[in-house]
């Protein structure tokens, strides 16, 4: 019986998750997808730092012993930044193997290329983890609310700064003590300047805008200001004037051309997106045929997203089953029609 085996790039918060939540939920899962799958191999820098994981999988430090495993059907790239990720990606495809990633990084900077190798390759690469954490927004901006024309998007798309603000708002907690916490709950990058100053918002809302207007949106195009200059001052009187400051990522697409920025703005409390605290994120979206929509939910952490890496990887694994027509060729459970071996 055919198992579809999982190469993770990266053991760190994300892949860590992605290994408790396949467990959590494996009979399910399974089931869902119609075969077996097992994370096989997780390539980390440190192995001793990560002995835990070692019971259940095997750990490398060669990308290699995932990259040309014959055997890996689907690579989950976890480890951020754009080097090595990306040309692990690259090769990843160019050796056949299916590609999930939660890497804005990439996405943002080089999507075009992975894009390209992708179709070469005639394999699927997906990253709705990559803006969001754990909330549903790169599928149904792709899908539900494609038949829209999209004119604004705004939202909360950094989970380490909306919680550094909440906890300077709410409990007077200073900048440095707040980005620590943060730190500390997995929810920052490895280097969280990019949170600060607003580097990973912008990476997340070109993503977001180049689906919602249909065009591409670089990084360059993007106005940013992150949030290292809000004093405890600025948040104490925004809140004794009845606002709540809020690092907003906003894109809108209008006559006169497309805007796009992230920068600090003063919400009034009445505003729906002045109630997302914390690491919550929501993104408010409108379409001419649909109106307003808003996605909220968790922005980063362990588990929630997890939850989109794993959604990503069933949605492949289901597929793999299926010719291009969508009908299905072969299952894993009848063992006269299994999945030739190179898919
Ligand atoms: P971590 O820093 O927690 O983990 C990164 C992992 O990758 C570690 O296991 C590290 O190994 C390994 N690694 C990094 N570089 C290399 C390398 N060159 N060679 C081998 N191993 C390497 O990151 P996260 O799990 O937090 O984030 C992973 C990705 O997910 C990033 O792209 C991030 O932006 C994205 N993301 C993160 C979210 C979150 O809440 N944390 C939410 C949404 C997306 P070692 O531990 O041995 O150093
Ligand atoms: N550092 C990111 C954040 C992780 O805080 O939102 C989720 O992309």
């Amino acid at each position: 019986v055919k198992k579809i085996k999982l190469g993770l790039l990266g053991g760190g918060t994300v892949g860590t998750g992605v290994i408790k939540v396949l467990q959590d939920n494996y009979h399910d899962i399974k089931e869902k997808i119609g075969c077996d799958i097992e994370v096989s191999k997780v390539l980390v820098r440190n192995v001793e730092k990560h002995r835990a994981l070692s019971d259940m999988v095997t750990l490398t430090t060669n990308a290699d012993d995932i990259l040309e495993d014959k055997e890996i059907d689907i690579v989950v790239e976890l480890l951020g930044g754009i080097h090595p990720a990306l040309e692990y990606m690259l090769k990843a495809m160019n050796n056949g193997k299916h590609v999930v990633t939660a890497n804005k990084d990439v996405v943002a900077q080089f999507g075009k290329d992975v894009f390209d190798a992708a179709e070469k390759n005639d394999v699927d690469f997906m990253f709705e983890a990559s803006v969001g954490g754990g909330i549903p927004i790169i599928t149904p901006l792709k899908q539900s609310l494609t038949a829209n024309k999209i004119t604004d998007l705004i939202g909360i798309v950094n989970g380490t700064t909306n919680y550094m603000l909440t906890k300077m708002a709410e409990q007077g907690m200073d900048y440095a003590t707040a980005l620590q916490r943060a730190q500390a709950k997995g929810y920052a990058e490895a280097d969280p300047t990019a949170d600060v100053e607003g580097l990973d918002a912008a990476r997340k809302v070109a993503i977001l805008s180049s689906i919602a207007f249909n065009t591409r949106i670089s990084l360059d195009d993007v106005k940013v200001e992150g949030i290292t200059k809000i004093t405890p001052e600025d948040i104490s009187y925004a809140k004794e004037l009845g606002f709540a400051v809020k690092l907003l990522a906003v894109a809108k697409n209008t006559k006169d051309g497309i805007d796009v920025r992230v920068h600090p703005t003063f919400l009034p409390k009445s505003h729906p997106l002045a109630s997302v605290r914390n690491v919550y994120n929501a993104v408010f979206i409108h379409g001419n045929a649909v109106g307003d929509t808003m996605f909220y939910g968790r922005g980063a952490g362990e588990k929630p997203t997890a939850s989109a890496v794993l959604a990503d990887i069933i949605d492949v694994a289901r597929d793999m089953g299926k010719d291009r027509f969508g009908r299905i060729r072969c299952t894993c459970y009848e063992e006269k029609k299994l999945c030739p071996p190179d898919k």
